[in-house]
């Protein structure tokens, strides 16, 4: 393959004038080692969630990138994030998943580092080095921003980043949506059992455009809506009021995250109670009730999924969830999806939702089983020296997208494609490419946050 560097063979390959990406940013290993440096070792990525680590020591090893980090809670319940490879030899200091430890110590040659990162314990220490080794030089790598929202923990290695919630911008609230109570108290939410982890053999930007808004593969889903997964046993999920509303994909050009959204109208029921116990039913027609009436317009929005570029993909409802797409090569990704309940919800909602949770997805869960077999079927069927020829078509709705969007006097932030009537568009999966290519080809962060879209107009020349 040529340079990849110039712009004008990046903006080939990503031509939102015409609406065609080409397939080599998906099976192209060369492009994929660029994504490590470009995309993963400067964006924000999702770590963890701190009710993993509820106490000082409490540690869980989670990734960033490809790479091995250790999320864990110091003796001043300080949370950090290090890198998961020791200072000496490199070694991998902590092989556990999850636990709890005074000190991590390498298993190699026996370092050992306190839970704030610093190079505690070196064996024979006076007798090998004479004294001479500075211990405060070579604490655990630690990444360069970290930021704790609602819960959930967000890392950085770029010093140059901008701050978390302005990576988030105006998307905040929709991202909000899921990490809000049920009943619209900010945040107390908690994992629920664990989390899932499982490998596709598909690059991780399928999953990506799949979770900002793919509206279209519905036919995917047909056999489980047949089946009626559903809480009260009906389709996929139990939301007969968004007949009511209007689903809209909605982008946010200048930061790369995007979300396919309802809005409900002003006036409208509350929901049928679930047809299940009194007290899952109760709980969420109080819970609904309440949200309407502390977040006003916000209350009536839902998203059902959403993605903050580049790996992070949210669904705020049936299911509540969060999952990270980690790359693992060109061609396999490790999925990793946390279960979200409010803390504070009865014992037999919990068990209700985690019920409903693992039936839908998950590696066991039907619907994201769908989903996997056609990333891991496109990838493999887009690999060839034949098929690299042909690029992918992402012209659906170009030029519908509203950029002050209104109904029933709540202005919705973000670049809008309005389904009720077009049903689909590709306009948010235009979006996430479109700040994929600004990564690859921005070499600073002044680059990323001018304002400078790549619009079609210059994806044109
Ligand atoms: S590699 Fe960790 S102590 Fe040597
Ligand atoms: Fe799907």
């Amino acid at each position: 393959m040529a340079s990849t560097n110039t712009t004008g063979y990046r903006r080939g390959l990503v031509d939102l004038g015409k609406g065609q990406i080409s397939r080599e940013i998906f099976v192209n290993d060369e492009i994929y080692q660029e994504e490590l440096e470009r995309i993963f070792a400067r964006a924000w990525l999702l770590v963890g969630h701190e009710s993993q680590i509820p106490n000082p020591g409490d540690f869980f090893v989670s990734s960033m990138g490809e790479e091995s980090v250790i999320l864990c809670r110091d003796r001043a319940h300080k949370v950090h994030v290090f890198l998961n490879s020791c200072r000496h030899r490199g070694m991998k200091v902590c092989r556990y998943d999850e636990g709890n430890a005074a000190v991590l110590t390498c298993p190699y040659h026996g370092w050992s580092y306190s839970t704030d990162g610093r190079l505690v314990g070196v064996p024979y220490f006076r007798e090998a080095y004479h004294g001479s080794l500075d211990r405060s030089r070579w604490g655990l790598a630690e990444v360069a921003q970290l930021c704790l929202y609602k819960g959930t923990v967000w890392a950085s290695w770029d010093p140059a980043a901008p701050p978390f919630l302005e990576y988030l911008g105006d998307f905040l609230p929709y991202i909000d949506l899921t990490l809000d109570a049920w009943d619209g108290s900010d945040g107390g939410t908690e994992i629920l059992s664990g989390i899932q982890k499982w490998r596709v053999p598909c690059n991780w930007k399928f999953p990506a455009e799949n979770f900002s808004g793919d509206s279209y593969h519905n036919i995917s889903h047909r056999s489980v809506d047949l089946a009626g997964i559903g809480p009260s046993g009906s389709g996929r999920r139990d939301m007969p009021e968004l007949l009511m509303a209007r689903k809209l994909h909605i982008a946010f050009p200048e930061h790369g995250h995007q979300t396919t959204s309802y809005l409900l109208p002003k006036e409208v029921a509350l929901p049928p109670a679930y047809q299940h116990s009194s007290v899952v039913s109760e709980y969420f027609r109080e819970c609904e009730e309440a949200r309407r009436n502390k977040r006003g317009d916000w209350g009536r929005m839902i998203a059902l999924v959403g993605e903050v570029f580049p790996n992070t993909a949210f669904l705020a409802r049936q299911p509540r969830t969060l999952a990270a797409w980690h790359p693992r090569g060109a061609h396999e990704t490790e999925v990793w999806r946390w279960f979200l309940v409010d803390r504070n919800a009865p014992a037999e909602v919990k068990d209700f939702l985690r019920q409903y949770y693992i039936r839908y997805s998950g590696p066991g869960g039907m619907t994201e089983q769908d989903d996997m077999e056609n990333w891991n079927y496109a990838h493999a069927a887009s690999r060839g020296t034949i098929a690299r020829r042909y690029p992918y078509n992402y012209e659906q709705g170009t030029g519908t997208e509203i950029e002050n969007y209104e109904w029933e006097s709540f202005r919705v932030p973000g670049v809008v494609c309005d389904l009720t009537r077009a049903k689909s568009s590709e306009h948010n999966l235009r979006n996430l490419y479109r700040r994929w290519a600004e990564f690859m080809e921005a070499d600073r962060w002044e680059e990323l946050t001018s304002g400078r879209r790549l619009g079609r107009a210059e994806a044109a020349e």
